[in-house]
């Protein structure tokens, strides 16, 4: 099978995992359970769950340790979305090809469905104790991760800067500041929880995290270029977002030719520092190289 057959079989592996741990829409408040299931079975790229368990491969990882966290690393990204979507922030009404959450649900109900993604992403992640009581040690170092990476030090702090900004020019320093966290920092956190969970070394994680935080940053670089290049049908959600909301972003500091070269540039020293480590997962190097060139 090639590269492409095999993303497919993943993604397939994946969703599955998700319908496992998604909660059963029951009781008085199942319109919660209902409102959360809308957003995360909608589909996607399942990036971060690939990320993560590639990574995890990539060490040596066995078993199904790591299931409980890509499927919370799943619903976290998916609440970052269901908010970002927000009249309150970018006010989209399309995403993965749906009508968003809000719209649907309402707004009360969409605030909450993304709370609840949060919380229950944490809910999730602790059923790895279960799952290995004998990596209790790196299951907690996972949860560190996954906890600091997604709040004030990570994405949320990203996400803050990137509203703040709206209207204001930007400089090159405060938008890679904005782009390490609000996309950077959830990809680190895939990349890195992968390597704890199979027994990497510090230093091996360290230089995961950079090389996902490269990562990270090419794939911003590509949204932003995607924002002004594709089409709604191509991405299921809307483009023009970002000017809509008078955003500073790659494209409108550096242009489309110079952001495309900085993705293949980002990509490349990632590539190359995932070499450095010696080890071999030739499908990680693939899907690394493919989001160069990916249009959706
Ligand atoms: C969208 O992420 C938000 C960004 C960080 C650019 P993805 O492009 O991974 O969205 P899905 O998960 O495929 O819908
Ligand atoms: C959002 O960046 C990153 C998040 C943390 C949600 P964008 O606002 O550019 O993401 P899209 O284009 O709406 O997916
Ligand atoms: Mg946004
Ligand atoms: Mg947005
Ligand atoms: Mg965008």
């Amino acid at each position: 099978m090639n590269f492409s057959g095999e993303m497919k079989q993943k993604v397939n592996e994946i969703e599955a995992i998700l319908d496992e741990y998604l909660p059963a829409a029951e009781g008085y408040q199942k319109q919660i359970m209902e409102a959360m299931a809308y957003s995360v079975t909608a589909g996607g790229k399942r990036l971060r769950p690939m990320l993560m368990q590639e990574t995890f491969r990539l060490f040596g990882g066995e078993g199904k340790v790591v299931e409980p966290f890509m499927a919370a690393l799943e619903m976290i990204h998916t609440y970052s979305l269901v908010h970002d979507d927000l009249p309150a922030m970018d006010n989209d009404e399309y995403r993965r090809g749906r009508k968003t959450t809000h719209v649907v649900y309402g707004e009360a109900m969409g605030i909450l469905a993304g709370d609840a993604l949060l919380n229950y992403a944490f809910e999730t992640a602790v059923k790895a104790f279960d799952i290995a009581p004998e990596k209790s040690l790196q299951i907690g170092k996972a949860l560190k991760i996954l906890a600091e990476k997604a709040g004030i030090y990570g994405m949320i702090g990203g996400q803050v800067v990137d509203v703040a900004s709206c209207g204001k020019g930007l400089d090159e320093a405060m938008l890679n500041f904005i782009y390490e966290l609000k996309t950077g920092a959830l990809i680190e956190s895939a990349m890195m929880i992968g390597a704890v969970l199979a027994g990497a070394t510090q230093e091996q994680v360290r230089t995961v995290e950079k090389i996902a935080s490269d990562v990270g940053i090419a794939f911003q670089i590509q949204d932003d270029i995607l924002d002004v290049t594709s089409t709604q049908e191509e991405l299921g959600k809307p483009i023009h977002s970002d000017e809509k909301n008078e955003k500073s972003t790659y494209v409108t500091i550096k242009g489309l030719d110079e952001a495309a070269k900085d993705v293949e540039r980002i990509s490349e020293e990632a590539v190359d520092l995932l070499q450095s480590l010696n080890l071999e997962n030739p499908y990680l190097t693939w899907l690394i190289q493919e989001l160069v060139h990916r249009r959706k």
